[in-house]
C-alpha cells in the first residue's frame, strides 16, 4: 500500500505495480479518501454531478493496462475518458444528453457516443477492458419515477446489454452512493450491487470518503466503488 499523506489522501492501490496486480486484495484498505473537489470545467450549466478525476485515475490505474480500451455507459462530461487518455488507454463513453455529450466530445479524450447506452449494440466497438463509471440516480426509462421502483432493473437491463461488449475477464466497477433524502434513505448502491452480481461476479467493494465538506453523492460523503469481474 502505497501512502501519499502530502496529498492529503491514503493510496489503497499499490500502485508500483502498475496494473500488473490486478486482483482486488481484500485484506488491504477498503477505503480510499479525497478532498472531493472537482476540476473546473468550462461547461454552462449545472456540472457538480461528477466524480473527481482523481477517481478515475485510480480505479483506471489498478483495473486497466496502457492501450486497454475504457468504456463508460454514462459518461456525463466525459471525467473518465479524460483520466483514461492521460494514463495511455483509449476510451469510449455515452452520453444520452445532448449538451454533455457536446461538452465531452470537446475534451477530445476519445469517442464520445450521443445516444442511450440502451443502443450500444448498434454500434461497432472492439471488446471492452474495463467499464468505469457513476451511473445516474434517478430512474432511466421513468422520468416521473420519484420512488425509483425501475430503477435498478434499469440499471440491470443496461448491462445485460454492455455485456456481450466486453472482453472475459474484464472489470466492471461502478461509483454509487446511497441516497440519503430527508425522508428517505434508499439504499441503491447495495441494491445494485446485488442485483449486478447475478450478471458478473462481485469481487469486493471499497469505500470511497470525501475529507472535506464536498458531498460525494447522494447527500453522503461517501460512494460505493463497486467492483465486478465479467467471468
Ligand atoms: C452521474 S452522471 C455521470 C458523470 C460523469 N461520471 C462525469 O464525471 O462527468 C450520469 C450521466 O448519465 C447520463 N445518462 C442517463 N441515462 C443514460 C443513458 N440511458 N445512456 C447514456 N447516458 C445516460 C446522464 O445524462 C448523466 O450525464
Amino acid at each position: 500500500m502505497a501512502r501519499k499523506s502530502g496529498r492529503g489522501y491514503f493510496l489503497l492501490i499499490n500502485m508500483k505495480n502498475k496494473g500488473k496486480q490486478l486482483r482486488f486484495d481484500r485484506w488491504k484498505k477498503t477505503w480510499f479518501s479525497v478532498s472531493g473537489k472537482l476540476e473546473k470545467i468550462a461547461f454552462k450549466g449545472e456540472s457538480d454531478f461528477r466524480f473527481p478525476e482523481e477517481v478515475a485515475n485510480l480505479v483506471i490505474s489498478k483495473y486497466s493496462r496502457k492501450g486497454d480500451l475504457v468504456l463508460d455507459p454514462f459518461c456525463g462530461f466525459g471525467t473518465t475518458l479524460v483520466a483514461a487518455k492521460k494514463l495511455g488507454r483509449k476510451a469510449v463513453g455515452f452520453e444520452i444528453d445532448k449538451k454533455r455529450a457536446h461538452f465531452a466530445s470537446g475534451r477530445k479524450a476519445g469517442r464520445i457516443i450521443n445516444d442511450s447506452i440502451e443502443n450500444i449494440g448498434k454500434y461497432t466497438l472492439p471488446r471492452v477492458d474495463l467499464v468505469f463509471t457513476s451511473p445516474p440516480y434517478l430512474s432511466m426509462r421513468h422520468p416521473k419515477d420519484p420512488e425509483g421502483k425501475h430503477y435498478v432493473e434499469d440499471i440491470y437491463r443496461i448491462f445485460v446489454k454492455i455485456k456481450p461488449c466486453m472482453k472475459k475477464g474484464a472489470y466492471v466497477i461502478i461509483e454509487i452512493a446511497n441516497l440519503a433524502r430527508e425522508k428517505e434513505f434508499r439504499p441503491q448502491a447495495w441494491t445494485v450491487g446485488l442485483r449486478l452480481s447475478k450478471l458478473f461476479k462481485l469481487e469486493g467493494e471499497i469505500i470511497r470518503c470525501n475529507n472535506g465538506s464536498i458531498e460525494a453523492g447522494g447527500n453522503n460523503d461517501h460512494s460505493h466503488v463497486l467492483i465486478f469481474k465479467n467471468k
